[in-house]
């Protein structure tokens, strides 16, 4: 571990001029945390922070991309979520700049290890070039958020099942990010429910956009009231009465097909318009208390829902617990080049110290 520690420090001193990076949103609960190598714990991963664009459905949903989504967390590793309280993730461009490896020793302030974000130079509009996250500065930065699918099985998880239930303004920006969970939050089923992590960012870059698979479950519920289905947000910056009310989707934006918005024009700020995660499209910041059945509907589920027992599950989930596809190492050798970089990096700095 020593060595290990002692390694990664070099490799951050080597790193710190890297420019090309993007952001997930870190924890155990998520899929495709140990990379895509079938049965290797790589602390350096950085599949998850892949960004997506233009693909079609099957590629971009759940990041199938480079088969995230065929690595689940180990058993019993569950993004918690307290109902009516707060869960913490970390934003960073790869697992190393996280608490989760190197026993912390790569994290700090900001997404890349790094105490301060850097400008760009000589463009137009100054666009944070170091960790790249497609904004100008804090108040700029698009916003995210996590949904909930009241599904065990990922593969059960459909765009009007997964319901946004908070959302982050003026994120990503900093590694620790907290997010507050709705008070009326029914529990989970036994085996847990599927969440995602979205980001579409605004501008400063490819528009793209993220989706990530976490395992997850709720903690504390007193309500069995369940979500409403989940329909499409759309752009209401210029009139509130045209938001999509209560239970919305997550968005599905500049894919190949699969789309659940389009936009044209200029925002009222005069940028290009940009569906993102926050007022723009409805979505209020933090918990979305909006998202539950209500009226005659309400009733009749809660009465039928089967009453919230224990949060902990009584078997370990099977499903697809293995990857089925030999691209799968493929994909895994996607950060090999950092890692052989740090090495020649480690090299490069023992011969000079010679
Ligand atoms: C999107 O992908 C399609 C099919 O691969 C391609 O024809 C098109 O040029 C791409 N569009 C953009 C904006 O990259
Ligand atoms: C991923 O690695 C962690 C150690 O960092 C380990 O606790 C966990 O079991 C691994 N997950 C899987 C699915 O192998
Ligand atoms: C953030 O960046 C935008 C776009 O460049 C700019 O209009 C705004 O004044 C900046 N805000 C702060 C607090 O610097």
């Amino acid at each position: 571990m020593q060595l290990a520690n002692a390694f990664f420090v070099l490799t951050i001193a080597c790193s710190a001029r890297q420019v090309r990076a993007h952001v997930a949103a870190w924890h155990k609960g998520m899929y495709c945390f140990n990379g895509t190598q079938p049965g290797f714990v790589n602390q350096n991963a950085n599949e998850a922070v892949q960004p997506l664009f233009n693909l079609t459905r099957d590629e971009w949903w759940f990041h199938h991309k480079n088969n995230c989504d065929q690595f689940p967390p180990a058993p019993g590793d569950f993004l918690e979520l307290p109902a009516g309280g707060t869960f913490t993730v970390e934003h960073a461009v790869n697992r190393a700049y996280t608490s989760l490896s190197y026993n912390g020793a790569g994290a700090n302030e900001f997404l890349d290890g790094q105490p301060l974000p850097k400008l760009a130079e000589n463009v137009e509009l100054p666009c944070i070039s170091s960790p790249n996250i497609h904004t100008q500065n804090e108040s700029m930065a698009a916003g995210t958020a996590f949904a909930i699918s009241y599904q065990s099985d990922i593969t059960k998880v459909t765009e009007e099942n997964l319901v946004v239930f908070t959302v982050l303004y003026n994120t990503p920006w900093r590694r620790i990010a907290t997010y507050s969970v709705p008070a009326s939050m029914p529990a989970c089923p036994a085996e847990g429910c599927i969440c995602a992590w979205g980001w579409v960012p605004n501008g400063c870059g490819e528009p793209n956009m993220y989706m990530l698979p976490y395992r997850c479950r709720v903690t504390g519920a007193t309500s069995t009231i369940p979500l409403a289905p989940a329909k499409p947000a759309g752009w209401c910056e210029d009139d509130f009465s045209k938001c999509t009310p209560g239970a919305k989707q997550m968005i599905y934006w500049n894919q190949f097909e699969g789309n659940n918005i389009e936009v044209s024009g200029l925002d009222l700020s005069g940028h290009v318009r940009s569906p993102a995660y926050n007022v723009k499209l409805g979505f209020p910041n933090g918990a979305q208390n909006d998202i539950f059945l209500t009226g005659a509907a309400a009733s009749s589920a809660a009465s039928s829902a089967p009453r919230p027992t224990s949060t902990t599950p009584t078997s370990t989930p099977t499903s697809s617990s293995r990857p089925q596809d030999n691209s799968a190492s493929r994909a895994g050798q996607l950060s090999h080049p950092a890692l052989h970089y740090a090495t020649l990096c480690f090299i490069f700095i023992t011969l000079r110290l010679l």
